[in-house]
């Protein structure tokens, strides 16, 4: 066994789930309960639902479920061991010295270390006199050496082998620097050679300091324009967000301005524009949204003047919308992107566009202004109806103000305007309602279908009472001791419930707590997923003695039963007994 359950136990029991949560999600009472809207899946009602009775939560949009642990693993992208760690950290206590396998950290480690050394050779290089055209290009974009250095910025050779033998040369092994995504092997003769060549280097660095992954682009107009670091055990694209390592700190006003590209980002915090970040390549995630949030109350988003740009804000709109960031746009003009506009008309024009900057509501209107002629009475009936369903989003007194503003606009009475938006508010919260219901209804028939669970369909009487059992006896472990002599795992139909029920038991003769914190480490977090949905039947089930013995004699009698030719059992009455009663709750 890795990490010790008495240590799990005790740091389980010393967090406050609530505390710990809270610092990624603004979380409301409900009751006994907190709730609020899903770190893990995009949405706008809020799902995700914490139970400090048992310290752990569960999404009803999307499933996710899991104790403090768990939730620290999925958030920060740890490994269970990592996440352990953090833990340790943020409850204040050490973590036991030895005697837990540490290889995945100890790789992220040499990674770390060797993104570290290549961003130093890279920079080297730039500096080299015979590679004076790279320093070159830079200085020429505009760029002073006091921001190169500031951002560690760098060159790769045109040679495909400098940095792979560099390394090499410092001990780090062929598979480290595959790994790290800065070599790669060739199919041909096996061989590694370096994945960026003859590039200027922009680093990405975390907030905690590390190199994480590297940028490079090409110093004409040659194709690929980029390469980027893939995934790799310490960087995820999806949650990258480029310079967030400078823009965190100095950013007084917790505003963040969210830019397409690296030198976007380099040329706005050379012309004191510090909070800017990029949110890099890949299209805008949920969480980076999260990330965002963490660091900022307010984002503008400051996207290409292009197609592309516009439809990407309108994205970035979507998906920060889901936070609790203020968001505003930008309007760009005068040039293709924010690097381009500042060295045009310099910084007073850039504060003036920021200050002139639209807020969410005005965006989305007057983008749809550009649609409709709005010279013409048919197009102006159709903007106001497309306007009262971007205000039927809005709060009363934002409704108040564009209202007005639309009416003295488009000279159309005020209260005909609101009779419109009304209406658009009552389908709008309809729509929201049955589209809550149906994603709760489909949840509710995979769950049916136990994920982790693949032989369960085939036994459906023997796994539901194979889970009632284990729903039963993690919340009720005394009841083991009347038990023991009466089954055995063995008795499970289910290989995925007889690894639950063999651990639970486990524990229980340990003296241990039976949540689901004690099965981190042996279950992988889907896993963990259905353990906690069976835990929560445990909520529904009778939770009696009696019960236990009846689910043992269904197992019983379901082992000995010749088997169906039927490839699934039907449970119709059940099934349909089971959501009917759901659907009244
Ligand atoms: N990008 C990428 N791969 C590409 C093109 C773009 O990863 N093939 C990412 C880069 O992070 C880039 C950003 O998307 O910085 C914006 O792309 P683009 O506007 O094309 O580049 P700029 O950053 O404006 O580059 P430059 O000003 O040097 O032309
Ligand atoms: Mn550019």
């Amino acid at each position: 066994m890795a990490i010790s359950r008495d240590f799990i136990q005790d740091l389980h029991n010393r967090l406050d789930i609530e505390e710990v949560i809270s610092s990624y999600v603004s979380l409301k009472p409900a009751g006994r309960l907190r709730k609020g809207l899903c770190p893990f899946h995009g949405e706008k009602t809020p799902s995700f639902t914490v139970y400090p009775d048992t310290r752990s939560f569960y999404c009803f949009g999307c499933g996710a479920a899991g104790d403090v642990i768990n939730f620290i693993m999925r958030i920060e992208n740890l490994d269970y061991v990592e996440a352990v760690k953090a833990c340790a950290e943020l409850a204040g206590v050490a973590m036991p010295e030895d005697g837990y396998d540490d290889s995945l950290a100890k790789r992220r480690v040499r990674i770390l270390s060797a993104n570290r050394e290549a961003a130093k050779f890279f920079n080297a290089c730039l500096n080299d006199e015979k590679n004076r055209f790279a320093l070159d290009y830079f200085l020429k974009r505009g760029l002073t050496p006091n921001t190169i250095k500031k951002f560690g910025l760098g060159y790769a050779p045109d040679n495909w082998h400098a940095l792979t033998d560099h390394l090499k040369k410092l001990g780090f092994s062929e598979q480290e620097l595959v790994l790290a995504n800065l070599s790669k092997r060739s199919q041909k003769n096996n061989r590694c050679y370096d994945n960026f060549c003859n590039r200027v280097m922009f680093p990405i660095i975390d907030v905690r300091g590390n190199v994480v992954a590297f940028g490079g682009r090409v110093l004409d107009d040659s194709k690929p324009k980029y390469v980027n670091t893939s995934d790799t055990p310490v960087y995820k694209k999806g949650s990258g967000v480029f310079a967030l390592n400078f823009a965190k700190k100095n950013n007084p006003d917790r505003r963040l301005m969210l830019v397409e590209g690296y030198m976007d980002v380099i040329a706005l915090h050379q012309a004191g524009f510090t909070g800017s970040v990029a949110c890099l390549g890949t299209a805008f995630t949920a969480e980076q949204a999260n990330i965002l949030a963490r660091y900022a109350d307010e984002v503008l988003i400051c996207y290409d003047n292009d197609e592309a740009g516009r439809k990407a804000t309108q994205r970035a709109l979507e998906i920060l919308g889901r936070t609790s960031l203020k968001i505003k746009v930008i309007k760009m003009e005068g040039g293709k992107d924010a690097d381009e506009i500042l060295r045009t008309y310099g910084k007073e024009r850039f504060n003036a566009m920021i200050t002139g900057a639209s807020n969410q509501i005005e965006y989305n209107l007057s983008a749809l202004q550009t649609r409709y002629n709005i010279l013409t009475d048919d197009g102006k009936l159709r903007f106001l109806s497309d306007a009262a369903e971007v205000l039927a989003e809005c709060t009363d007194v934002e409704v108040d103000i564009y209202s007005t503003r639309l009416a003295n606009e488009f000279g159309v009475s005020k209260d005909a305007l609101l009779a419109q938006i009304n209406n658009a508010k009552g389908k709008r919260r309809h729509r929201m309602q049955s589209e809550q219901k149906s994603a709760q209804m489909k949840m509710l028939r995979e769950s049916f279908d136990i994920k982790s669970n693949p032989e369960r369909r085939k036994n459906l009487k023997a796994a539901a009472a194979e889970e009632t059992l284990i729903a039963s006896l993690m919340r009720n472990p005394e009841f083991y001791a009347k038990l023991r002599d009466k089954f055995t795992p063995d008795d499970f139909a289910t290989d995925f419930n007889r690894r639950v029920i063999t651990l639970l038991i486990e524990l229980i003769e340990g003296g241990y707590q039976t949540d689901i914190s004690m099965f981190n480490e042996s279950f992988s977090p889907d896993e963990i997923d259905s353990i906690a949905l069976i835990a929560q039947k445990g909520e529904e089930t009778a939770n009696t003695l009696k019960e236990c013995e009846d689910c043992i004699a269904v197992l019983k009698k379901e082992k000995n039963a010749p088997r169906r030719n039927s490839k699934e059992e039907m449970p119709d009455e059940d099934f349909s007994n089971y959501f009917r009663n759901k659907e009244k709750k």
